[in-house]
């Protein structure tokens, strides 16, 4: 494992106890951003775990109302390409849960554009904004606030999935990859935009991403290629927050 920051295991009773944990961490973070630079950046993750998540941060005002929603910009972590209003769209999934219900402005809500039919072109389009949003110097990564992850039982992270260009790209900030297992296109940030964050928080849950969890945070590397292994941010705070169903075959701590 690359050297790094130090990160955090937290091992939670059950996948509520993760909302809670991660959103209030979302807010912790958002707060300090505003207060240190007058605005919180934001990765939100895809697939089905953390709807949970973005539906307790919209619902719940103990965290909503601690959210600065006027400064805070949102980004994506990936993106599958489909139109926005697709079943399978990370943007659709987060609209309803969260970004519909929250006053946050529409011009802060930034999209991957799923749906262009060049995803690389869609991809250099995303990298543009993000960097121009972030004020990303040329030479260096875009740093976000906070980027939230998910993990496949495969050791995917965003859309950085085994057996694919993806998990390599080590110069572009935003990648867009065909991922043959999915017959599928993707827009993904890279791992040097991972790895730039101020704050990475993983969400996992589950028996099925028992074995691969330990692969990704064992002391050993793994035979296989864990793209989730390499998220080490080089300056940030690293976070994992897993149920004990997912943390079964970690080593007990102490
Ligand atoms: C996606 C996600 C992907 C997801 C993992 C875990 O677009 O699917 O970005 O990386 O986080 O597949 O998904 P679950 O949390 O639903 O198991």
């Amino acid at each position: 494992m690359p050297d790094r920051a130090p990160r955090e295991i937290r091992v939670l009773a059950d996948l509520p106890a993760i909302f809670r944990a991660a959103a209030d961490l979302f807010a912790d973070t958002a707060e300090s951003a505003v207060q240190a630079r007058s605005m919180f950046s934001v990765a939100l993750a895809g697939g089905s775990t953390p709807k949970g998540l973005y539906t307790l941060l919209a619902s719940d005002e103990s965290f909503s109302q601690r959210i600065p929603w006027a400064n805070t910009h949102v980004f994506f972590g990936d993106e599958r390409c489909v139109p926005p209003d697709h079943a399978d769209s990370n943007y659709r999934m987060a609209r309803e849960s969260l970004l519909s219900r929250v006053a946050i402005p529409a011009e802060n809500i930034h999209r991957m554009r799923g749906e262009d039919p060049d995803p690389a072109a869609a991809a250099a389009s995303y990298e543009r904004e993000l960097r121009s949003a972030l004020r990303t110097a040329p030479d260096a990564f875009p740093r976000i606030d906070l980027v939230l992850l998910g993990m496949g039982a495969d050791g995917h992270t965003a859309s950085l999935f085994p057996g694919t260009p993806a998990p390599a790209e080590r110069k572009l900030a935003v990648t867009a990859a065909f991922v043959p297992k999915l017959n599928a296109s993707r827009l993904s940030l890279t791992l040097p935009t991972l790895n730039a964050a101020r704050a990475v928080a993983f969400l996992a849950a589950g028996a099925d991403k028992a074995e691969t969890l330990a692969g990704v945070l064992g002391p050993a590397e793994p035979p296989q290629h864990f793209p989730a292994r390499s998220v080490a941010p080089a300056d940030g705070r690293l976070t994992w927050l897993v149920d004990a169903a997912a943390a079964k075959l970690l080593p007990r701590p102490g």
